[in-house]
C-alpha cells in the first residue's frame, strides 16, 4: 500500500526522481508525474493500464508558465482561462514541441489546466516542471474523490500519496478547444457549460464516440463501476428488480425511496442540491458496487447546470461493456 500524507517537500522529491504521486485536485485525485520526463509519462500509462492513444492533461501553476508550453492561447479561450483558472477547466492549445509526443499522443495540441487544490498548487508552485495528471484510476474505472480511492485501487504501484481531503467538486475539469475557429467542448465537467456560454456565446458539443482517437476525452465506456448500472425511472426500476427477485442497489438524487434499505441506497442530495450531487457522485458508485448485489439502480439529474456533466458520467457508466 501507499503512503499518504500531507508532505510536499517528499512528493516534490519523488517527482523529480522520475516516480509517481497521486495528487489531490478540486475536481478528482490525479496520478502525477513529470510531463516533461518520458519515463516519468510511461509509468502513468502502464500503472493506469491505459491505452497510449488517450493523451494526458498538463498541470501547471500560473499562465506564464503555461506559455512555456503552447504557442499561444487563443483570444477566446484566453476569455475562459481568465475567468476559470485556477479552476475545473481544461484548454486543448497548440502545444510547443518541449511537450513529449507521449503526453498527446502525438496530437498537435496540449490539454493544460491550472488546478486550484491548494496543496497541489502549491506542489506545482515549487517544482520546476509541469505535472502530466489523468484521473488516478484504473483504465475505464470510476475516478477518485479521495485518497483512500487512490489507494484502494493503485496503492501497490504507487508509493506516495497527497491527501487533500475529499474532492470539492467531483467531476473532473471540462475540456474545451478551438475546432476550425469555434469555441468546442469535448468533455462535460466540473465548469458548466452555461457559465462557459456566458463568457464566449454559444458553442459547440462534439458527440460521443466509442473509438476515435480524434476525439479521445469521448470514449464512451469510462466510468464503470462493475457491476451492472441500470439507469430509469426509479419508482418502475425498483418494482421491477423487486418482483424478479433480484438485489440490487439503489442511487438516487434526491428522493428517500423509503421501501429500500437504508444500507442499499444513496440518495446524493437530500435537499437536490446539483453541486453536491456532482461532488458526492464518484464516491457514492464505489460504495454500491462494493454492495452485496447484482445490480446498481440509478436516475439521471435534472438536465440543468452541473446535472448535465453528472447526467453524462452515468449514461457512460451505464454503458456495459
Ligand atoms: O479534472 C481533470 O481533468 C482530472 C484531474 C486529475 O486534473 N484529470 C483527468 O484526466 O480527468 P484524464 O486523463 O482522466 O482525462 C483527460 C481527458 C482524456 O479523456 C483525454 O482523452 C483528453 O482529456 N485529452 C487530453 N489531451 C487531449 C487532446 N490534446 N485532445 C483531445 N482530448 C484530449
Ligand atoms: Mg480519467
Amino acid at each position: 500500500m501507499a503512503e499518504i500524507g500531507k508532505d510536499i517537500a517528499k512528493a516534490k522529491q519523488i517527482l523529480e526522481a522520475g516516480d509517481l504521486v497521486g495528487i489531490p485536485t478540486e475536481t478528482v485525485y490525479g496520478l502525477a508525474g513529470n510531463a516533461l520526463d518520458v519515463n516519468a509519462v510511461s509509468k502513468i500509462f502502464e500503472t493506469k493500464n491505459r491505452p497510449s492513444f488517450d493523451p494526458l492533461i498538463l498541470h501547471t501553476s500560473s499562465v506564464d508558465r503555461v506559455l512555456d508550453f503552447v504557442i499561444e492561447v487563443p483570444d477566446a479561450l484566453k476569455v475562459l482561462a481568465d475567468s476559470f483558472w485556477p479552476g475545473p477547466l481544461t484548454l486543448l492549445l497548440p502545444r510547443k514541441s518541449i511537450v513529449p509526443d507521449l503526453v498527446t499522443s502525438g496530437l498537435d495540441t496540449v490539454a493544460v489546466r491550472i488546478p486550484s487544490h491548494p496543496l497541489t498548487k502549491e506542489l506545482l508552485s515549487v517544482l520546476d516542471f509541469p505535472l502530466a495528471a489523468p484521473s488516478a484510476n484504473p483504465f475505464g474505472y470510476i475516478s477518485p474523490t479521495q485518497a483512500s480511492h487512490v489507494n484502494d485501487q493503485l496503492g501497490s504501484k504507487v508509493n506516495y500519496i497527497l491527501d487533500g481531503g475529499p474532492c470539492e467538486v467531483g467531476l473532473e475539469s471540462t475540456i474545451v478547444g478551438l475546432e476550425n475557429g469555434e469555441v468546442t467542448v469535448y468533455r462535460l465537467g466540473g465548469i458548466d457549460l452555461r457559465s462557459i456560454e456566458d463568457k464566449v456565446g454559444k458553442i459547440r458539443q462534439i458527440a460521443h464516440s466509442t473509438s476515435n482517437p480524434k476525439a479521445p476525452g469521448l470514449l464512451q465506456s469510462h466510468y464503470s463501476p462493475t457491476k451492472p448500472f441500470v439507469l430509469g425511472e426509479l419508482d418502475k426500476l425498483i418494482e421491477t428488480y423487486s418482483n424478479k427477485g433480484i438485489e440490487f442497489a439503489v442511487m438516487s438524487f434526491s428522493d428517500s425511496h423509503e421501501s429500500v434499505e437504508k444500507n442499499r441506497k444513496i440518495i446524493l442530495s437530500p435537499n437536490a442540491d446539483l453541486h453536491e450531487a456532482a461532488k458526492n457522485l464518484f464516491a457514492s458508485m464505489r460504495i454500491l458496487d462494493s454492495m452485496d448485489v447484482s445490480v446498481i439502480l440509478a436516475e439521471l439529474l435534472p438536465e440543468e447546470g452541473l446535472g448535465r456533466a453528472v447526467n453524462d458520467r452515468l449514461r457512460r457508466a451505464a454503458v456495459q461493456q
